[in-house]
């Protein structure tokens, strides 16, 4: 059986603590889909890691860890993780896997990247810049290169003219960079890659179901980033939802058993584009401060609000959630009063479904007022000792979501999460 943990907002909902938690209780962790834009934080021995391509489960010694057929990976950014967690004492040679099919991400195609966000001026995505949209336009273009790939022995053959390609693009952009050192790196990278084990996900994925073991799938970014259901064109460019880990790792429907979706006790989103319950007042700058809300890949002050329910109810429809984990309660311990929105008024009409083009409408949030807590529960570890008015706002999610939230993460360590 599979099991998936995702982010059911606009990304850093705390994947990489919740993975890590969880992990002990099976036998592989497999990322489906996105790339180098992603950073997930855990904490090992008390040391921050920020994990970008290597799934979270990297830290469990019996754990195998895929990177699965719809990520898309860098290599110069993957070496460099590799180093820090070798450091840290992680064999990787023996614990992490690469699929064949999973593209690779060029140096041109961050060139591209950059040069797409400018020529959109003040439209721009917000993107990350690490060749995110690029490669996947590559991939459903029908021309990028798979790590399988690098095998070839035209390999050169294949990235030159490939390159010659996005150079031609560029030009047409009008944009130039020197990429000499990328690509030096990128080629040292390369050959660093083709010494790991590099399997058909697929069949190693069915292999291992079939003998009994258990499969967690790790999202990265957020539902409402997702290329076909998030607020496009501000997304990213892949499937982020419970769709992408059957695309992403060659797994059929049939096997997905709980979908476990992380939320915020609040929002944030980095990057442009439609935010309803953006807080433009102290209280977005309170919660920035206190959840430490800066960007884990790119260090950008992340926007700040209220929960969005209307989002959230969406996200948990189009992922099948069977079960929340809500992070991040403890950055609330502080306010008096907390605000969620149970609808959005678009053009003077009430309604709880999230709108085709949420950035062209008229759109207001309506909001359910609820009482802070107003006590330090970072340190608590029963779900009895909770203060009452979190236990209301957690009921109230439980009866608006129709899905429970299970688990309550009050701080960044591994053992600061209490069952409900
Ligand atoms: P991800 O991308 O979903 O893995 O999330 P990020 O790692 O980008 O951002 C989440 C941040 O919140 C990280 O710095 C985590 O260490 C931190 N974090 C996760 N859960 C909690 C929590 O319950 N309370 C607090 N205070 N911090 C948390
Ligand atoms: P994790 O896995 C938050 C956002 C970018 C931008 C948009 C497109 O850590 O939750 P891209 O680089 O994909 O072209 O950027 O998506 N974005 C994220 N926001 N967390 C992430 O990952 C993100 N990955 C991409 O800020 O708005
Ligand atoms: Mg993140």
């Amino acid at each position: 059986m599979v099991d998936v943990i995702l982010g059911l907002q606009w990304g850093d909902e705390g994947k990489g603590k919740i993975v890590d938690y969880f992990a002990g209780n099976y036998d592989i962790v497999a990322r489906f889909q996105g790339g180098p834009n992603a950073g997930h934080t855990l904490y090992q021995e008390g040391k921050k890691v920020v994990l970008h391509q290597i799934p979270s489960g990297i830290f469990h010694s019996g754990i195998i860890n895929l990177i699965g057929s719809g990520v898309v990976l860098d290599p110069v950014t993957f070496q460099k993780e590799c180093a820090a967690v070798s450091a840290m004492g992680v064999d990787v040679r023996k614990n992490l896997l690469i699929s064949e099919r999973t593209h690779l991400i060029l140096p041109t195609h961050r060139a591209l990247d950059k040069a797409s966000e400018i020529s959109k001026g003040n439209d721009k995505i917000g993107s990350t810049l690490k060749g995110i949209g690029p490669a996947y336009m590559d991939k459903t273009g029908r021309n990028g290169l798979r790590v399988g790939d690098i095998l070839n022995p035209d390999f050169l053959q294949l990235y030159g003219s490939l390159k010659e390609k996005h150079q031609r693009m560029l030009d047409v952009y009008r944009f130039s960079e020197d990429i000499t050192e990328w690509e030096n790196d990128f080629f040292t990278a390369v050959e660093f890659i083709r010494s790991f084990r590099i399997i058909s996900g697929e069949y190693f994925l069915h292999e291992q179901l079939a003998s009994g073991k258990k499969v967690l799938a790790e999202g990265a970014q957020g539902s409402m980033l997702d290329v076909d259901f998030g607020t496009f064109p501000f997304v990213t460019s892949s499937n982020t939802i419970t769709a992408g880990v059957c695309s992403g790792l060659g797994i059929a429907p049939q096997h997905i058993r709980e979908v476990i979706g992380i939320t915020k006790a609040y929002c944030t989103r980095v990057g442009s584009g439609p935010f309803p319950t953006e807080l433009h007042d102290e209280t977005g700058e309170f919660i920035r401060k206190a959840g430490n809300e800066f960007g884990s890949t790119t260090g950008r002050p992340r926007r700040c609000g209220w929960i969005d329910l209307v989002a959230l109810k969406y996200a948990c429809m189009i992922n099948g959630v069977t079960s929340l984990v809500m992070t991040k309660a403890d950055i609330l311990d502080e306010l008096q009063e907390l605000k969620a929105c149970t609808s959005y008024k678009i053009d003077g009409r009430e309604t709880d479904q999230v709108p085709f083009q949420m950035h062209l409408s008229d759109l207001s949030p309506v909001y359910k007022n609820f009482s802070g807590w107003n006590t330090i529960t970072s340190g608590l570890q029963q779900y009895s000792d909770l203060p009452e008015a979190m236990k209301a706002y957690i009921g109230f999610l439980n009866a608006y979501l129709k899905v429970s939230v299970k688990f309550i993460s009050n701080g960044p360590g591994t053992d600061q999460i209490i069952k409900a």
